[in-house]
């Protein structure tokens, strides 16, 4: 291998100021820029600024003139990104020459200047810059498929697809260092290069190549065109993430960031993300290698070390790593299983699970859809059936950060090999857990108990109630579920008033659903005139009234929002007649409302208890209940609280790992930002479809009510059950509710895309457009 060190143009910024003006009429200042192979300088002259590039002189015209047509290229591809212009000389040539003290030749160019704060220096990197950064390389890489010049078609030494010229380098490393870059590169060796796409490629979207707009965290960058070359395309991303990753935390989360936002731009194959992490640490042992080297041969040119350190204590911190995690994470980003699944043939057909479904397990049991699917793997936001299809999963919110989150995963898995038992013994995770819980909510509520389910927790919370009052009734919303337990039948509307049930017991008051589409009110004052058949229920059994039991927007009840002020109202009434109030959040909590991280936040009050469920484990059966130290006192009567599974460290694991997730991914960010975008989507839609009645939600909880009159407000029932069934012939999974079961639910894992969204919205319109005797437009 020769580096061109040797060959750079000895020239100074005088030389440069006077290139400047004899090629180009300008009077300029001039100051050097580092660089590998050749010589920059940053000119200035007047308010106008440029780059005079001379390369070395081993550099051959017509690979000068690929990255000018490359810069002509993307410049009219209109990607969103910025590009340098190509300033001509003063006898209008793109490109010229100089000579420098020892006759060489070198090619000269001046480019515009790019403005922006070079990548490295524009941390802290939060996920929108890096998601922007993958949209960038991804619509770079989209652009040049399209593109192709002899000159890429070259042996480079920065290809990857040549890493093993860095390898023969290992000697000059230090010695106990080498066996950690060996194993990497015997990683290298294993890539199938003929099963990875190939183009032109930047190949070098290193942290100084790529500028950032500050304000608006969005790269507008990308430049510096030297190294580019004819590879595997996904080098690219490879090279880009070696750098995403120095000096991180986390540096594998931060990569699956750029890695996902590329992904949805333009989407990686399977064998390219399978082999992204090894090309990417490879570029790392490159450039280790290559630093080695150059050390060796210029000692003085520090731009050779500039990434030097953090490489190293970048390599050091992965070689702790087990090599097949950064892939798991990779797959995940990318939406697929994490862990491959077995092939179809080997599997049940799915008529013959039913058979023995309708054997083995309980007929009170429901499946969805006419044709059930037999879903064998999650992703994301995605399922995956046993054909391989997959679905865009849009109600499934247990999978709150999303199916199968390896982080998650870990956490509880980990956990699960060390230690799985009771609350008995003491234990720093439960303590942890119960902190970072409580912290997420308002003071007083500051004592908790974990158990296993939603229904769990209600029954809990319903026990702590009636402690605390000694009474023993309840008021509940219309509409509303609260779980399969014997007591949370009784409060839940939706079961004892549906099939099968027993009605409201005596001990049970039901107030209206607040409900502005199809209640009794409807106005600015709709949320006080509801809450007021709650006052008149708390004052008539005001002797009895334990609690208030009430869910921050009712999902079964039809993704009902409450009206604003309507539990301020209520609570205070309520509390009047000497009740307590319940905030179940099983389906809304954890970000979800996007505004804020409790979906009663949205109201503004203070719940003396609340009970959380679903999304809480990320699948992981966990409950909890969090209330006041007075109410938990005066539940403490004697009688002990033991939960067997409740609070076991399995289980604090995966609840830390999921709060780790939403404030990592800033998931509740998304959820606010994705959800407004789909509710205006969906409420575009409405104005094209009459027998869209309602569209309401509050971030990533979204319902869409089906009616066949706007002004009688006739549900339609089987119009939202035939949608359902056709988005999922079209791979989009959505379910019913509401006490006419006309309204469509969407809350799905907040990873929600707005890509998702708009795949979302135009089958749902393509469904709705169709002409079909089952629904009339
Ligand atoms: C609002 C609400 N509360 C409680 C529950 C019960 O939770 P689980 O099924 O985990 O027992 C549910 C379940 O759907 C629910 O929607």
């Amino acid at each position: 291998m020769t580096t061109a060190v040797q060959k750079a143009p000895r020239i100074n910024s005088e030389d440069a100021v006077g290139i400047a003006a004899e090629l180009y009429d300008l009077n300029v200042s001039a100051a050097p820029l580092p660089s590998e192979r050749d010589q920059n300088f940053y000119c200035e002259a007047g308010d106008e600024q440029f780059v005079l590039k001379i390369a070395n002189s081993g550099e051959a015209l017509e690979f000068i003139e690929l990255q000018n047509q490359l810069i002509h290229f993307l410049t009219a591809n209109k990607i969103e990104l910025e590009f340098p212009r190509i300033v001509r000389t003063r006898t209008g040539e793109d490109i010229s020459t100089i000579k420098d003290q020892n006759g060489r030749q070198h090619f000269v160019r001046l480019l515009t200047w790019v403005d922006g704060i070079c990548f490295a220096r524009a941390g802290p990197h939060g996920r929108k810059l890096l998601a922007s950064l993958g949209r960038a390389l991804a619509q770079m890489d989209a652009a040049l498929a399209e593109f192709d010049h002899a000159a890429a078609h070259r042996s480079f030494y920065w290809d990857l697809r040549n890493a093993a010229m860095a390898r023969e380098l290992i000697r000059l490393l230090p010695e106990s260092r080498r066996s950690l870059v060996e194993r990497f590169f015997d990683e290298w060796e294993k890539i199938d290069w003929s099963r990875l796409r190939s183009s032109v490629i930047h190949n070098d979207g290193n942290d100084y190549n790529v500028l950032v707009s500050k304000p608006e965290q969005r790269v507008a960058a990308i430049l510096d065109y030297g190294d580019v070359v004819y590879t595997a395309t996904v080098c690219e991303l490879a090279v880009a993430l070696a750098y995403v990753m120095l000096d991180k935390p986390d540096p594998i989360g931060a990569a699956a960031q750029v890695v996902a936002a590329y992904h949805e731009i333009y989407p990686l194959t399977e064998p390219e993300i399978d082999s992204l992490y090894t090309l990417a640490v490879t570029r790392l042992c490159c450039s280790v290698c290559y630093a080695a080297k150059q050390t060796r041969d210029a000692p003085d040119n520090e731009y050779l070390n500039i990434s030097n350190a953090p490489a190293w204590s970048l390599l050091d911190k992965l070689s702790d790593m087990p090599l097949d995690w950064p892939t798991k994470v990779f797959r995940y980003a990318c939406g697929l299983p994490v862990v491959r699944e077995q092939t179809s043939h080997l599997r049940p057909a799915p008529s013959e699970l039913l058979e023995a479904r309708k054997k083995h397990l309980g007929p009170s049991l429901s499946i969805s859809y006419q044709a059930p699917l037999h879903i064998i793997a999650g992703s994301r936001q995605y399922l995956y059936d046993s054909e391989g299809r997959r679905y865009l999963d849009c109600v499934n919110n247990v999978a709150h950060v999303g199916h199968g989150h390896p982080y998650v995963v870990r956490a509880a898995t980990e956990q699960m090999a060390v230690l799985n038992t009771n609350t008995r013994y003491l234990h720093e995770l439960l303590i942890e857990y119960s902190e970072r819980l409580t912290a997420t909510l308002p003071e007083p509520l500051s004592v908790v108990y974990l158990v296993c389910s939603g229904s769990e927790a209600n029954e809990l919370a319903l026990r702590l109630a009636r402690a605390h009052t000694g009474r023993n009734d309840v008021i509940v919303v219309d509409g509303a579920y609260h779980g399969n337990t014997s007591a949370m039948i009784d409060l839940s509307p939706y079961k004892f008033d549906g099939p099968g049930g027993r009605g409201c017991p005596s001990w049970v008051h039901k107030v209206s659903m607040p409900d502005v589409y199809r209640g009794a009110y409807h106005g600015s004052d709709a949320g006080k005139l509801f809450a007021d058949d709650i006052s008149r229920e708390a004052r008539q059994i005001s002797d009895a009234l334990a609690v208030f039991f009430c869910e921050s927007a009712l999902g079964c009840g039809g993704q009902i929002i409450l009206p604003s002020g309507y539990l301020r109202e209520a609570y205070a009434a309520v509390r009047a007649a000497g009740g307590v109030c319940v905030a179940d959040e099983v389906q809304t909590g954890f970000g979800r409302a996007g505004t804020h991280f409790w979906m009663f936040e949205t109201q503004g009050v203070v719940p003396d208890i609340v009970t959380l469920g679903k999304p809480i484990g990320n699948g992981h059966p966990l409950g909890a209940v969090i209330t006041t130290p007075e109410i938990a006192a005066s539940f403490a009567n004697g009688m002990e609280y033991f939960n067997t599974f409740g609070g076991n460290p399995v289980s604090c694991a995966a609840g830390l790992g999921v709060l780790d997730v939403i404030r990592d991914e800033e998931l509740q960010n998304n959820a606010l930002e994705v959800g407004e975008y789909l509710k205006q989507a969906l409420r575009e839609l409405q104005n094209q479809h009459s027998a869209i009645g309602d569209v309401r939600g509050l971030g990533l909880f979204l319902g869409i009510e089906f009616v066949r009159d706007r002004e009688t407000l006739e549900a339609g029932g089987s119009e939202a059950a035939y949608v359902v069934e056709q988005m999922k012939e079209r791979g989009v999974l959505l379910s019913t509710d509401g006490p006419f079961h006309n309204v469509i639910k969407i809350k799905p894992p907040l990873v929600f895309s707005k890509a998702d969204a708009d795949f979302l919205v135009s089958h749902l319109d393509a469904v709705l457009k169709e002409d079909s005797p089952a629904i009339q437009n």
